[in-house]
């Protein structure tokens, strides 16, 4: 059975303590061998810079090489392939597949006839688990821990599918953690990701919860999801920074479309190029295990 990645329920303790472990261990200038002749084919029906990109590299890095299909108007797709038989041609040729798609549940359609095994880069609005890795990576590193912490996430909660991962695996993975919803009304997060019991406020200003947040977590408005115009000004300014922890640790899953000020990027509390970097890490180590690399805890 191919060892796919779906979702952020799958994973266990084990897993994560293990996947961080390795990431920790791995530097993402060093080029290993671990991953040598094997291929990863980059599935790409959405835009993407930093998933396609640190999977390439990670795969690079690892030792293995990469079919990048990033544009797929110029591949069969455009002659009217299914997704479906799309995955059988990639899966003849590599080794494993990384896919998004703006259809929630394509990555689960894709692994059903798999035979080799297929990684969720972003399915819709629906997941994002290898960010929700990164991210709780990124936290752990960061902070030193994932229990007693207050987590504020900031914009489009709606559609935004890095949220629902790592709200999801948050709630499954930390202790005591209290979550903050910042969002304009149109945009609030749906209610099955606000599962109870579970210690959260929703509001549509950030001055109420910044003093107390260890982790604030900004995403942009998804734009191309809306069905319609929805008002979506918001973001965080100096003046936020100078009322928060001098330990919050400032996020976001890139790209930003202005929710952080620039002047904000020489703070040692912005974390976000961390975070990004972090990414390529959790990829080779990701590889390594979905690859059945022998040489580690897998
Ligand atoms: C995110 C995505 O694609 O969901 N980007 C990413 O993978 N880092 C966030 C976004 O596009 O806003």
């Amino acid at each position: 059975m191919p060892r796919h990645i779906l979702s952020v329920d799958q994973f266990d303790r084990r897993f994560l303590d293990d996947l961080f472990a390795d990431a920790a261990s791995l530097s993402p200038r060093t080029r290993y061998d671990r991953l040598k002749g094997r291929i990863l084919t980059n599935l790409f029906y959405e835009a993407s810079s930093r998933t396609s990109g640190s999977f390439h590299a990670a795969m690079t890095r690892m030792g293995g090489t990469v079919i990048p299909v990033q544009n797929v108007q110029y591949s069969s797709v455009a002659k009217g392939e299914d997704l479906q038989d799309t995955i059988r041609t990639f899966g003849t040729y590599s080794d494993v597949i990384v896919l998004r798609h703006p259809e929630v549940g394509a990555a689960a359609a894709a692994a059903e006839v798999s035979e080799v095994p297929v990684i969720n880069a972003g399915d819709g609005i629906g997941e994002h688990p290898t960010q929700a890795l990164l991210d709780l990576f990124t936290i752990r590193r960061e902070l030193g821990r994932i229990d007693n912490l207050t987590i504020t996430l900031v914009g489009d909660l709606k559609h935004g599918r890095t949220v629902h991962s790592l709200v999801s695996l948050l709630q499954t993975h930390g202790t005591n953690i209290a979550f903050r919803f910042v969002a304009p009304d149109s945009l609030r997060i749906p209610y099955e990701h606000r599962v109870l019991p579970l210690d959260y406020l929703e509001t549509d200003d950030l001055d109420e919860v910044i003093s107390e947040s260890d982790v604030v977590y900004m995403t942009r408005a998804q734009k191309e999801r809306f069905e319609r115009d929805y008002d979506h000004s918001y973001g965080i300014t100096a003046g936020h920074m100078a009322r928060a922890k001098p330990t919050m640790v400032l996020m976001h899953p890139l790209p930003r479309n202005g929710e952080i000020p620039k002047e904000l990027d020489r703070d040692p509390r912005a974390a976000y190029f961390r975070q990004m970097e972090n990414g390529l890490r959790i990829r080779m180590a990701l590889l390594s295990h979905v690859l059945g690399w022998r040489g580690g805890f897998w």
